[in-house]
């Protein structure tokens, strides 16, 4: 009988380091900051960069995927997966429906991030990180898409 209430109360304590990690990692450790994305050379967002579209301006723009994958292996791999492939700590981008039907969700999720009882589990990287650079990720994610 020990033996089983031991690794469950491994599970236990194993969950809650894990979502406890995922809330304070990204701000608390200087090496993981969001770093910065220069979308200089991507075509301003009309009216403006800060009204949020709900369809990616930049879809096949080759620029746009270019700076869209440093981007991501810069501030979302780090949970998302080289690649986008997934590691299992965080869902795997590529199975996001492609193309129009998957813009709004990834615009949400990158712009808001995603938090239930108190607990962060992914933090809000719009605001942070910019909507051209959202858009420029998303560009190249559409190049990894799974069925
Ligand atoms: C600290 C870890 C972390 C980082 C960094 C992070 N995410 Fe996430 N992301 C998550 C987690 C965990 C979820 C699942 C949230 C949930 O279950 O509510 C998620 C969910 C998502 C989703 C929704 C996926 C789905 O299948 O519904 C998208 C889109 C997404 N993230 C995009 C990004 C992008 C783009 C970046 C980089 C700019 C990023 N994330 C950075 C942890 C992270």
């Amino acid at each position: 009988m020990k033996k089983p209430s031991l690794s469950a109360l491994t599970l236990f304590a194993a969950t809650g380091l894990f979502t406890a990690t995922i809330g304070t990692r990204v701000f608390a450790h200087g090496n993981v900051l969001p770093q910065p994305v220069d979308t200089s050379a991507l075509p301003d967002i009309t009216p403006n960069n800060d009204t949020w579209l709900t369809k990616n301006p930049y879809r096949g723009n080759a620029a746009a995927i270019k700076i869209g994958e440093s981007a991501y292996g810069q501030n979302c791999a780090r949970c998302h997966g080289l690649e986008a492939i997934s590691g299992g700590i965080a869902p795997d981008l590529r199975y996001l429906d492609a193309g129009e039907a998957g813009d709004e969700w990834f615009a949400d999720r990158y712009h808001h991030g995603s938090a239930r009882d108190g607990k962060v589990y992914m933090p809000p990287l719009g605001d942070v990180l910019g909507q051209k650079a959202g858009w420029a990720i998303r560009s190249w994610l559409d190049t990894k898409h799974q069925e």
